[in-house]
């Protein structure tokens, strides 16, 4: 148990460097598997869900060699079976096993998938992925232990229609298409800028994949692929994470490598809310102007709309905005939990089960509190937090920042997963952080 000692009250000032994206470099590392030789990735974040993958790989023979400035070379040579119980080991907190399975089914015949981590935002479910698995021809058996996926023969192509944009489905079938005998043609795909990415990797590798306008993703499937080289694209999520924490901090950050094609819905309601910054080639300079934030009417979608992992961080600033914010979150059914904590700190928000957004969403008929309304501005005090999951941990941090007084974070490891040396980022940003590991979790108390 890792614990953060965060005193707020300092406006963050200065620059922070983020590198590759998180959603992106954990696909394209799995991508090393599909190719006859030696991959080499760039600009990878020194990140726990990194670390994760690697381990992952290397269980199943792939060699993984650190190059300078975050490059990492994968030689899949001597793909092998993993042990099941070292893969059951190793993935605790990762939903990525289940991205290895059609690489591993085309070069294996077969793959294993453990019971499921990842942060607890909801039920992430995997039927889609199975699905998807089952219509390419491969059998899928379950286990006490997990979920056996085999084939006897080469996995065929097949016409495809996902009842949502998932992101992890369309990178599944990605991944299982450019291998299979035949043509796949998917529809309803999702085409996050960090999928894109994926299919630029793949055609680099061999692979023959178009993409339409009206997410339909079609893809020639072929008998081998080769290595690729390749530099991530930059981590929106958390340049966007940065840009929330100047502005609810009242600071000024400069995020180099933030791109700004990738961001612009996100740039948008920054600019809505009162937010201001600057673009240049290197980056974007986020900031408060000075003058009152306003409230805004947010709903969470998937690209091109507001991406859910935006919406955290964004509530943190809504805290700080006059009237009344209106939040509907409409990707995952339970992403509003972090709000307890922000109540606790002094904020004003109330949840809901109804869709409090121009368009009903799955989840408007189920029991959910989906949805938020803030009011504000509210000052926040620091309080004792557990971390619940990475976003909202690290939306945590930004609330103790803007806070006054001390408060105590606990469980910041889950942080690590995405957010690459975060703890140096705000020291150098002037925040006043004091990173504390112990070995035994103690009792918490509840301010
Ligand atoms: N869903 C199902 N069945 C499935 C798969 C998904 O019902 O088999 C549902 C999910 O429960 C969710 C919705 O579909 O309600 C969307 O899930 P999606 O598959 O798009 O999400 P994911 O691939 O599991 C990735 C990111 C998430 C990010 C989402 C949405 C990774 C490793 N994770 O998750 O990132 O929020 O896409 O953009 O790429 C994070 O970085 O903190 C994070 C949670």
């Amino acid at each position: 148990m890792t614990t953060l000692h965060v005193t707020g009250g300092t406006p963050l000032r200065g620059e922070v460097h983020v590198r590759g994206a998180k959603n992106f470099v954990s696909k394209a590392m799995v991508a090393s598997l599909l190719g006859e030789t030696t991959s080499t990735l760039r600009d990878v974040p020194d990140i726990s869900d990194v670390q994760i993958v690697r381990g992952l790989l290397e269980l199943h023979g792939v060699r993984v060699e650190n190059g300078v400035d975050g490059q990492l070379r994968m030689d899949p040579s001597h793909v092998e079976t993993a042990r099941v119980a070292d893969i059951d080991a190793h993935a605790g907190a990762s939903r990525i096993p289940v991205l290895l399975c059609g690489p591993l089914v085309h070069r294996l015949g077969r793959a294993f998938i453990p019971d499921l981590g990842g942060c607890r935002i909801g039920d992430r479910p995997i039927n889609y992925h199975l699905d998807v698995l089952r219509q390419f021809g491969a059998s899928v058996e379950k286990l006490p232990s997990g979920i056996e996926i085999s084939a006897a023969r080469r996995l065929r192509g097949t016409k495809l229609d996902l009842p949502y944009p998932s992101v992890g489905t369309t990178e599944q079938v990605l991944l299982t298409a450019v291998r299979a005998e035949g043509i796949t043609e998917l529809r309803g795909a999702a085409v996050e800028p960090e999928i894109l990415d994926l299919i630029a990797v793949l055609q680099k590798m061999g692979a023959i994949i178009s993409v339409d306008t009206d997410r339909v993703i079609r893809i020639e499937g072929v008998e081998t692929l080769a290595g690729y080289e390749h530099r991530a694209l930059p981590d929106r999520i958390e340049a966007a994470s940065w840009g929330a924490a100047a502005l609810a901090t009242g600071g000024d950050v400069y995020v180099r490598g933030a791109a700004q094609e990738d961001m612009m819905t996100f740039l948008n309601v920054f600019r809505k809310i009162g937010g201001a910054f600057d673009i240049d080639d290197e980056g974007i300079r986020f900031f408060h102007p000075g003058l009152p934030l306003r409230s805004i009417a947010l709903e969470t979608d998937v690209h091109p709309g507001f991406m859910t992992d935006w919406q955290q961080p964004i509530v943190v600033a809504l805290t700080q905005a006059e009237g009344l914010s209106i939040v509907h979150e409409t990707v995952y059914e339970n992403r509003l939990g972090f709000t307890h904590a922000l109540r606790r700190m002094g904020a004003t928000i109330q949840t809901y089960r109804e869709c409090l957004g121009s368009t009903p969403c799955r989840f408007g008929a189920m029991d959910f509190r989906h949805s938020a309304a803030i009011s504000g501005p509210t000052p926040l005090r620091a309080a004792e937090i557990e971390v619940p999951d990475l976003r909202g941990g690290f939306s945590h941090l930004i609330a103790a920042l803007a806070a006054t007084g001390t408060s105590v974070v606990h469980g910041v490891e889950l942080i690590d997963r995405g957010y690459e040396h975060f703890g140096d980022k705000l020291a150098g940003l002037g925040a006043k952080v004091e990173r504390e590991e112990r070995e035994e979790p103690e009792k918490l108390v509840v301010v």
